[in-house]
């Protein structure tokens, strides 16, 4: 049995599926880069036929990273797997995932097909796809709820056909730790070629147990898993890829595999993806979360601070955790500047991005002297060198906030480069900025989350704000950055309906076409 665990990274795949965390092909770039930086072997870049927005970028992905595989979903259908092809053919390693649901369920509701129509059909895609790479890898979708005999029987065509991976989903977050790890132990001990492919998983979070059954998995013989970066995914999420990993590395007492990730870029990682599509991680998120290697109870800080193992199984700094350090003031120069964004994995294309990010960097070093890590990272991500189209600009904002009187918000904005001013009043300085806001732009947009996050510690940290936004079935996410919290709030609302009014530059537009 294989010592190396593979790690398949699907964040921008299954990942972009979370309502409202579609991502632009240069957000999907610069995951892809930082994903490529951590060393992760397998990246499912997108779903090529899903729009021409997200063909684009898998294409773009599969031109870029060299020391990662990229691959692309298709269903077991030729339009799909010819549009991935076509997606895949300049990259370094290209892999096409093609799939076909299993189960009783979804065979008889969903595809109206017989068993053995869906074994011809997935023996047939994998035969196509092949045409194109050597690495085929093929999903029995919901193979969580499928007839055990029925995935044996069809996981020995696909091999034969040409299937060098082959994943067992549980797509619906279905099956307990025990009953997984049971599957995968069965599947590869009764198909008589098993010994020819990879035996992978995929499974979801609905009932919180996707690392758990990730690992059962792994503890049975599957040599590949699916995950995402903070386990985002489809409705509860996906796998967590820093879990998983952390889990192995930590318990090499447990396992007999490892992967060969560079932990150190994790939190960097999550990070950036938290920040392009505006999930906040939570506080108490294992590995990343602000709280995982805080201690609060004295006797926890006490027994810490005189053996850092009494209350700690992992090192901050394996996972990337800085501890604030404070990296930048505003003596800094701009080769410092450049140099630490680099670290961070933060590549600004051009002369012209790296001189607007500095002038940023010197104006918020003068209203904050201490610069960390995720005050840079807020302040590139901030200022969308993502590109989004930024058709809406923030010029001015005066709030008036005092007791006893209804807050009031006087505001200009740049509309399609045409300034607009306005005043609104409201039940507090947000509610009157974002009244104010509504007015000029007229998205009709339904406020459906508001969150704000202090970025580091200290009273002048910056405060982050996340808004989620709902038009017609379509949901945005937008964040914006500042010391002043009101400021950060209409930056985060007006990113929000940027993206609203830019929905043809997403990759994967929430429930785009029958995919
Ligand atoms: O959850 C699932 O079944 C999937 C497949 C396409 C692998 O995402
Ligand atoms: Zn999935």
């Amino acid at each position: 049995m294989s010592k190396q665990l593979i790690i398949f990274d699907t964040t921008l795949r299954d990942g972009e599926q979370s309502p409202g965390a579609s991502m632009t092909r240069d957000e999907k770039i610069r995951i892809a880069r930082a994903l490529e930086k951590m060393r992760v072997d397998v990246i499912e870049a997108g779903f090529p036929i899903a729009s021409p927005g997200d063909f684009e970028a898998v294409k773009a992905v599969a031109e870029t990273v060299t020391e990662s595989t990229v691959c692309g979903l298709a269903r077991a259908l030729e339009k799909d797997i010819d549009r991935a092809g076509e997606a895949l053919k300049n990259a370094a390693s290209g892999r096409i995932h093609t799939f076909i649901a299993t189960s009783p369920v979804h065979m008889e509701r969903k595809l109206r097909m017989r068993p053995d129509q869906v074994v011809e059909q997935a023996v047939w895609a994998v035969k196509h796809a092949r045409r194109y790479t050597d690495d085929v890898e093929f999903s029995a979708e919901d193979a969580g709820r499928s007839d055990l005999d029925f995935l044996c029987r069809i996981f020995e065509a696909v091999i034969d056909a040409g299937a060098t991976t082959i994943n067992v989903p549980d797509t619906v977050g279905y099956n307990m730790p025990w009953q997984f790890g049971e599957t995968i132990r069965q599947l590869i001990e009764r198909i008589p070629n098993a010994d020819k492919a990879i035996f992978s998983v995929h499974c979801h979070n609905d009932l919180g147990l996707a690392v758990a059954n990730s690992l059962s998995a792994v503890m049975n013989g599957a040599r590949q898993v699916e995950c995402t970066i903070n386990g985002l995914g489809e409705r509860a999420g996906n796998a967590s890829l820093e879990e998983v990993v952390m889990a192995v590395r930590t318990r090499q007492d447990v396992f007999d595999c490892d992967t060969r990730l560079d932990t150190t870029q994790i939190v960097p990682c999550s990070r950036l993806v938290s920040n392009i599509t505006g999930f906040p991680v939570q506080p108490n998120k294992a590995i990343v979360g602000a709280n995982a290697f805080a201690h609060e109870s004295g006797i926890h800080q006490d027994g810490v601070l005189k053996h850092r193992e009494t209350y700690e199984i992992m090192r901050a700094e394996d996972v990337g955790w800085s501890h604030n350090r404070m990296v930048l003031g505003k003596h800094s120069g701009r080769n410092a500047f450049r140099t630490r964004l680099e670290e961070l994995g933060i590549h600004l294309e051009t002369g012209e991005e790296l001189n607007e990010a500095f002038a940023r960097f010197k104006e918020l070093a003068d209203k904050k002297h201490e610069i960390f890590d995720e005050d840079l990272q807020a302040l590139v991500t901030d200022r969308g060198l993502e590109k989004i189209n930024e058709r809406v600009k923030l010029m001015a904002l005066r709030v008036c906030s005092e007791t006893g009187e209804t807050p009031r918000a006087e505001l200009t904005l740049s509309i399609d480069g045409e300034e607009q001013t306005t005043a609104a009043e409201g039940s507090g300085p947000v509610d009157a900025a974002y009244k104010a806001i509504e007015a000029l732009v007229q998205t009709g947009a339904d406020l459906k989350l508001y969150s704000v996050n202090a970025i580091t510690s200290g009273t002048d940290s910056q405060g982050e704000v996340t808004v989620r936004l709902e038009k017609g079935g379509r949901l945005v996410m937008g964040q914006g950055a500042d010391t002043d919290i009101v400021i950060a709030s209409a930056k985060a609302y007006i990113n929000g309906c940027n993206k609203l009014l830019d929905a043809g530059q997403r990759a994967h537009p929430q429930g785009a076409a029958d995919v």
